[in-house]
């Protein structure tokens, strides 16, 4: 495994949010705004500020809306100068500079591992970052960066996790670990969506992983036929058997915003964050909940 410094990231944004139809049947899901901020921003942001330099955003059919966002916007300029609205003429500027931001297509929709593969010639032989485009994680730059020196320092593989209720274990993919007493720890095994029962722990998968390149062989070794799907975890379970792979428990509050109750508590938590807006956000709120008890 490469020793070099991580400092590359790959964001898959190519699939078809079936969760979210019909507002994706012509928007990408990860341009759904919370707030006034497309999805994919918050994760290009909590990237950069993480340390990383270059960014590859692995696109599909209908995404276009993407690249736009983060390229120049030369008429939305000039008429935001010729208005001498400033601030927003400066934070549209500053959206094109946040990082070095690639884009690779993936020709069809053929699973999360596959996505990942199609990154494979930018990234290298380098261990790099993956952060999926639609999980946002409010407060988690820091742990990023921890996750980055982790690997850096042990030459590892880490895999981002956060404890979740037990009930809920079989929505996620769930890691096996040695016990430890701080927040990393040694992967024994990888399982994915288990029964209750059956969880070996209560540790989720979320969307943020530091791999090393050997994962590509796997993910290679993996591609099925026309149609089926390429799923990451069986790469990570093969990753595993040959190097250290460990599970970093995760800071900051998590949201999977391809999902429709996690799209509305990300846009409401996000929004009690502004304070122009967290005033009126909670008496909305509790208008709503009263209302909606006296009609129950
Ligand atoms: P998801 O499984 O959440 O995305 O993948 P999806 O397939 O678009 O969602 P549903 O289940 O149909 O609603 C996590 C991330 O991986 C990307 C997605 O865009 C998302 O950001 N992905 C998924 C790809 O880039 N390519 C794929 O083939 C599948």
């Amino acid at each position: 495994m490469a020793k070099n410094r991580i400092r590359k990231a790959v964001i898959p944004a190519a699939g078809l949010g079936t969760r979210f139809l019909p507002a994706t049947k012509a928007m990408p899901k990860e341009m759904l705004p919370i707030v006034d901020k497309p999805t994919i921003q918050y994760i290009v942001e909590e990237a950069v500020e993480a340390g990383i330099e270059d960014i590859i955003i692995v696109t599909g059919k209908g995404k276009r809306a993407i690249e736009d966002h983060f390229d120049r916007a030369s008429e939305l300029e000039e008429l935001l100068s010729s208005k001498n609205k400033v601030e927003q003429l400066h934070q549209i500027q500053e959206i094109s500079k946040l990082a070095h931001i690639h884009y690779i297509r993936q020709p069809r929709p053929l699973g999360l591992g596959h996505a990942i593969w199609c990154a494979n010639r930018f990234v290298g032989d380098e261990s790099f970052v993956v952060l999926l485009g639609d999980d946002i994680v409010r407060g988690g730059a820091s742990s990023l960066r921890e996750m980055i020196q982790f690997a850096e320092e042990s030459n590892s593989s880490v895999i981002g996790v956060k404890e979740v209720l037990p009930k809920d274990v079989s929505r996620y993919g769930i890691v096996d670990c040695e016990p430890s007493t701080t927040n990393v720890c040694q992967i024994r095994d990888l399982v994915e969506k288990p029964h209750p029962d059956e969880a070996p722990s209560n540790l989720a998968i979320i969307g943020r992983y530091v791999l090393a390149p050997e994962i590509f062989g796997f993910l290679e070794k993996g591609r099925v036929g026309v149609g089926g799907e390429i799923q990451l975890t069986d790469a990570l379970v093969e990753l595993n058997r040959i190097h250290a792979m460990y599970a970093y428990t995760y800071g900051g509050d998590r949201y999977d915003v391809g999902e429709k109750l996690g799209f509305i508590q990300a846009t409401l938590e996000f929004a009690l964050d502004r304070p122009e807006l967290r005033s009126a956000v909670i008496d909305l709120m509790e208008a709503i909940a009263e209302r909606a008890k006296v009609n129950s």
